[in-house]
């Protein structure tokens, strides 16, 4: 059995990594940005949470794809490129590919090694579908080399679900999605499909993101590990707590780490003190009502919006096109 062409990039730029991740450390508002959550076992953690009773948004999203695929390759077409925007292990591009039967699969993450693997296994599951994996900060740039993007002539359909939107505050979010835009006018024909999850009850959200078994508190944690490996640093996991809430009046969801006591930390070169209670943000996930999500999508340059929604409105699916 012969496979399909296969090319690996890692367009990751380590040395700012460190910068951001100390200047982040260092502000008075101590912060680390939720992409350094993902090494390996921070995305095996992440893919639990996945699979949790309180954590709807996956299954939701799975959901609607079962019920309305066939509507959903309707209007998208068969034959696109698929970019997979944050693939982590391919699962849910893979689910698509007998409905939509891309051309070609061109996934992006952050998290190189795990990316890799996942590839390693998807070509042997569709051995005639040419890919490409790119590891990339595509929160930073979404210039890929074009000759990762093949086959060449075939529109392309940008593919971003999971509500990872959520990770962008509203302005951000707007600017990311007319990135997305202006590529979709670079090579002509392309649309984007992307998931959403919508506001829903604060007790629902709160337990989203704090669960039982203490799995995102686990994945909120590993980042201290993930920090002390790139930095270096010498976070100890069993000084900080994790804490998580939904905030309504900002539509998000934060998440801290917070210091069960007076911890002294050396980061790279430098050292930080942090009084017990004090907290570290590490992520925001905000959540939209599904017209607020149409409007954004509008003002990022994408005229024509189709969309589909589960019985209980809690989340939403959008395939956005420029015309
Ligand atoms: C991958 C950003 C969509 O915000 O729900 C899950 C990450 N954090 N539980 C989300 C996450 C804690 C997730 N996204």
């Amino acid at each position: 059995m012969s496979l399909a062409p296969f090319r690996f990039a890692d367009l990751r730029q380590e040395s700012d990594g460190r910068d951001e991740l100390l200047a982040g450390l260092l502000a008075e508002r101590a912060m680390i940005p939720p992409k350094y959550f993902y090494d390996d076992l921070g995305s095996r953690l992440f893919a639990a949470i996945c699979c949790l009773p309180e954590y709807a948004l996956t299954r939701s999203e799975a959901r609607l794809f079962a019920e309305h695929g066939s509507d959903i390759a309707r209007a998208t077409g068969t034959g696109r490129l698929m970019v997979d925007l944050g693939a982590g292990d391919c699962g849910k591009a893979a689910g698509l590919f007998p409905l939509l039967d891309p051309a070609g699969y061109v996934a992006l993450d952050i998290s190189a090694d795990f990316l890799r693997d996942a590839l390693e296994r998807l070509r042997r599951r569709f051995p005639a579908l040419p890919m490409a994996g790119v590891a990339i900060d595509f929160t930073r740039s979404l210039d890929l080399p074009e000759s990762l993007l093949t086959p060449a002539g075939a529109p392309r359909l940008w593919f971003y679900p999971g509500s990872s939107i959520g990770n962008f505050a509203p302005d951000a979010a707007r600017e990311f999605l007319a990135r997305i835009a202006r590529a979709c006018i670079d090579a002509p024909g392309g649309a984007l499909l992307i998931g959403v999850d919508l506001v829903k009850d604060k007790a629902v959200l709160d337990a989203a993101y704090d669960d039982a078994l203490g799995v995102t508190a686990a994945f909120n944690l590993n980042v201290l590990n993930v920090v002390n490996r790139l930095l270096p640093a010498d976070f100890d996991v069993a000084d900080w707590r994790h804490v998580a809430f939904f905030d309504a009046a900002a539509s998000r969801i934060e998440m801290h780490l917070e210091a069960r006591r007076e911890v002294t930390v050396r980061l790279d070169k430098l050292t930080r003190q942090f009084a017990a209670g004090a907290r570290i943000h590490t992520e925001d996930s905000y959540k939209w009502t599904a017209a607020g999500f149409a409007a954004l999508l509008n003002e990022a340059g994408f005229a024509k919006l189709k969309q589909w929604q589960d019985a209980d409105g809690g989340f939403a699916l959008f395939l956005a096109e420029l015309v």
